[in-house]
């Protein structure tokens, strides 16, 4: 297994580590957290994103609502509190119900829970190793991919997703060329996916979200691969705002589509896209993309700024997963794969 060359997320004497991705690609530098306010911010200010990396750190947070709590009425209202601070990543609230029930069911035995929060997070390791593989055996040598958002080691406890496929695809020789959208308003793509491909000397391009249609449209792009913030039981997926234009231009131009994610992103309790709630975010990401206080646009500007939004399952060829590669009916395969997850 190849090391990462940053971590995103350690335990270290009963306080959390994580990287503050705000910071990056000019600092690396890592943050604390050690009761349930502290993951909370973390996870709604974005110094932690990406849905499997929120996932682990809010397994973590239900850790810290144990320790917190003086019973089991305090727990759950600190366990809703986390799971309120970013609502379309599903992998939030998933991880939370699962420590949860680790909690109640050994009656908050602090050890169980903590070894739970960290299970998760090296099962989400793993996941990612194993999807990445799955994903790069669809790729046929010399690709030239596009990606949208960070999906990388950085959005995950490690590796990565949509930038696993990728990178397991370099290695295997498949790679030829890697287009990544700077994906505004937070430039993900810019600040992190970019950080990551220089990292992995991948050969790689930062383009514009808006010149993604022009590569397309001229034969530049032979796959689109993307993560997944929540899978919804018909396939309808939510990811990064964006994704949705992408998958227009991707069957247009008979690309290739893949969601890559782990099954933990897909939620079978929600049927298809339009019962996903989408996080509204605010306007000052739009006007002060640097968050430095010089606005591009007049403060009082109206500004709409969904974080989401939803790609039709008709517009994806298939899902990969670290259980195999869904294609369609999405519906009857995603309900089969997941009967042998869950059993
Ligand atoms: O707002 P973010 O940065 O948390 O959004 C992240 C994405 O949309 C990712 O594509 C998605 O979470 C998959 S990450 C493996």
């Amino acid at each position: 297994m190849i090391k990462e060359s940053f971590e995103t997320i350690r335990m270290e004497d009963g306080k959390l580590i994580l990287l503050d991705q705000r910071k990056l690609p000019g600092e690396v530098t890592y943050i604390t957290a050690e009761t349930v306010e502290d993951v909370y911010f973390a996870i709604k200010d974005m110094a932690v994103r990406g849905a499997p990396l929120i996932g682990s750190t809010a397994a973590y947070g239900t850790y810290f609502a144990a320790r917190e709590s003086h019973g089991k009425e305090e727990f759950e209202a600190k366990c809703n509190y986390l799971i309120s601070a970013r609502p379309t990543a599903v992998n939030l609230e998933w991880a939370v119900k699962r420590v949860m029930s680790i909690a109640l069911s050994s009656s908050f035995n602090l050890e169980r829970i903590a070894e739970e929060a960290e299970r998760i997070r090296k099962e989400d390791i793993e996941a990612n190793h194993m999807l990445s593989h799955y994903g790069s055996s669809l790729l046929k040598k010399d690709s030239n991919v596009l990606t949208h958002c960070n999906a990388g080691a950085l959005a995950t406890s490690g590796w990565g997703t949509a930038l696993g496929v990728i990178k397991q695809a370099f290695l295997d020789g498949k790679i030829r060329h890697v287009y990544a959208d700077e994906t505004r308003p937070r430039l993900q793509g810019a600040r992190l996916t970019s950080f990551e491909l220089v990292d992995f000397r991948i050969p790689a391009t930062l383009i514009p979200d808006s010149a993604a249609a022009t590569l397309i449209r001229d034969g530049k792009i032979d796959a689109i691969i993307v993560g997944a913030d929540r899978i919804a039981s018909n396939g309808d997926t939510a990811n990064k705002i964006g994704t949705f234009a992408l998958s227009v231009m991707a069957k247009a131009y008979s690309v290739p589509l893949y969601i890559a994610a782990p099954t933990s992103t897909i939620d079978l309790s929600t049927p298809n896209g339009a019962e996903i709630p989408i996080e509204e975010r605010s306007k000052y990401e739009v006007i002060d993309p640097l968050d430095c206080g010089m606005l591009i646009a007049p403060k009082d500007i109206e500004v709409y700024n969904p974080s989401f939004d939803v790609t039709p399952a008709e517009n994806i060829t298939a899902i990969i997963t670290e259980k195999g590669i869904i294609s369609k009916p999405f519906r009857d395969n995603i309900e089969e794969l997941m009967g042998k997850v869950n059993s």
